[in-house]
């Protein structure tokens, strides 16, 4: 999913969008079905959901946001997949007022579960969204990467705020509301009932490198998409990662 035009921008995005199209690619032989139907929770704009649509699937997005609605309507217009992609207001807490329980293949809830009331109702409602196989895509904040962002920027006392903080937020003006360990976020996973495929540590240099060095050194880039790749495996760097992405499967998925 790297965009020619913005290539750091794939920098975000491509451990998560390797593991799920890997995931897809899964159901996709294991259900004999080429059309999967996916729900992108908090899918916003449409970062991932047109991605997903392109290798063509169907996708719904949910979310609270109308300006996000309306951009993901024009983007996916743009990429030729309109009449794949339905966007729906709506939000976690909500979620089957406005989709169908059981009805989903694969559930994407990527940077929302920061946001939500009760994260652990949350992904307890994903969970519920996926039919009797299923496969969930869980990305969110991780603690580790937080704590050592403010350290390197200097903010020492923000640092050990964000340690100490239950939700991992290293002070009031912090943004972000909950931040996870892959500890939480496993468990998370697991108490909604799914068994952890697997765990992926996403962004572990990928925001502390200076741009400078990425942009001017030639073959920069792609040595360090090289690198976050390696590391996204590697569970002792999952606790200085940016985000964490946890793949939860149901039970008895064959081949999820
Ligand atoms: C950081 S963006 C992530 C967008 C997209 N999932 C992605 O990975 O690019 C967070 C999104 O979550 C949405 N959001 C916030 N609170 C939510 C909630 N309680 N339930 C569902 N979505 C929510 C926001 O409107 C926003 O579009």
């Amino acid at each position: 999913m790297s965009d020619p035009l913005r290539p750091r921008a794939s920098l975000r995005t491509a451990v998560v969008w390797d593991v799920l199209q890997d995931a897809l690619d899964r159901r996709v032989k294991v259900t004999g079905r080429d059309a999967l139907d996916v729900l992108d929770t908090g899918g916003g704009s449409g970062n991932f959901a047109v991605p997903v649509a392109r290798l063509g699937h169907r996708v719904t997005v949910v979310d609270p946001s109308p300006n996000a609605l309306f951009a993901l309507e024009r983007r996916a217009a743009e990429a030729g997949v309109a009449d794949r992609v339905q966007g729906v207001q709506g939000d976690a807490h909500g979620l089957f007022d406005v989709v169908e329980r059981g009805g989903y293949d694969v559930v994407l809830c990527h940077g929302v579960l920061e946001y939500v009331d009760d994260p652990a109702e949350g992904v307890r409602n994903v969970v519920a969204a996926l039919r009797g196989e299923g496969v969930l895509s869980l990305l969110a904040a991780g603690l580790g990467g937080a704590v050592l962002a403010r350290a390197l920027a200097g903010h020492f006392k923000e640092a050990k705020q964000a340690l100490q903080d239950p939700n991992g937020r290293w002070g009031e003006s912090d943004p972000v509301p909950h931040r996870f360990t892959a500890e939480q976020l496993t468990a998370l996973v697991e108490e909604a009932g799914l068994r952890v495929g697997a765990v992926h540590g996403v962004r572990v240099f990928a925001d502390l490198v200076p741009g400078v060095l990425v942009d001017t050194e030639p073959g920069a880039l792609e040595a360090l998409l090289k690198l976050e790749a390696a590391v996204a495996e590697t569970p002792a760097f999952h606790s200085v990662a940016t985000q964490l992405h946890v793949l939860g499967e149901t039970r008895g998925t064959a081949g999820a």
